[in-house]
């Protein structure tokens, strides 16, 4: 499964890809509204330093205006991928840029219906969000379970990119179920790394170590 970074946060981006772990980033309005520059500027760079995939999402919510800032986002590198509202409009910008060779994901998907859709359209990622979904009462990774059986049944490519990951569990099951791509803040890349028997073994060790060794001899 890969694993993607869900920020607009350049320093945040830098240090985890330096670990080698990080195959590609998410980015939203709300998240790039936070950071300072320019946010084509800040997207080029992100680009370079990720060299994967990275989502830049449409403001636009009407058909020619998605084309056109989708052709525009697309030019900015290489790896640039546009991302789309599931909306009428956003699935019919969808089947067009794809059918032109551009890469979008589509989000903001909370039903198995709209991820149907977004396969249909030619979609290269698609976002179910399932965090958001946890927050109004619904289990979210049961969407992904569904998606993912929908897409192999009939082999769509389209990678099933689980978004709004507020936590390990969700990460955990994600890969369970068989899901393409987890993205998720850097806090929560953070917390995988977690567990307190690895601290307790690890000072065991190195004092155990240092018994038999001590310092200095
Ligand atoms: O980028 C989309 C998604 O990952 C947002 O997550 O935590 O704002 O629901 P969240």
């Amino acid at each position: 499964m890969k694993l993607f970074i869900d920020s607009g946060n350049i320093k945040d981006i830098e240090t985890l890809c330096a670990l080698g772990i990080i195959d590609g980033v998410t980015t939203n309005p709300s998240l790039l509204a936070k950071e300072p520059g320019d946010y084509k500027e800040n997207l080029k760079k992100i680009c370079a330093i990720v060299k994967g995939p990275v989502s830049g999402e449409v403001i636009s919510t009407e058909y020619e205006g998605m084309l056109q800032e989708g052709r525009e986002i697309a030019k900015l590198d290489e790896h640039m991928v546009v991302k789309l509202p599931l909306t009428r409009n956003g699935i019919h910008a969808c089947k067009t840029l794809s059918n032109d060779g551009i890469r979008v994901n589509v989000t903001l998907v909370f039903s198995a219906a709209q991820a149907l859709l977004a396969a249909k359209a030619g979609a290269t990622f698609v976002s179910p969000f399932v965090g958001r979904l946890d927050d109004i009462g619904q289990t979210g990774m049961d969407l992904i379970g569904e998606i993912v059986q929908i897409y192999d049944n009939y082999d769509f490519e389209t990678e099933v990119l689980v978004a709004s990951c507020r936590n390990p569990i969700h990460i955990v099951d994600a890969a369970k179920m068989g899901a393409d791509i987890c993205t998720c803040p850097a806090v929560v890349i953070d917390q995988l790394f977690n567990h307190p028997l690895t601290n307790i073994g690890l000072d065991k060790f190195l004092k155990d170590w240092e018994k038999a060794y001590p310092s200095g001899k």
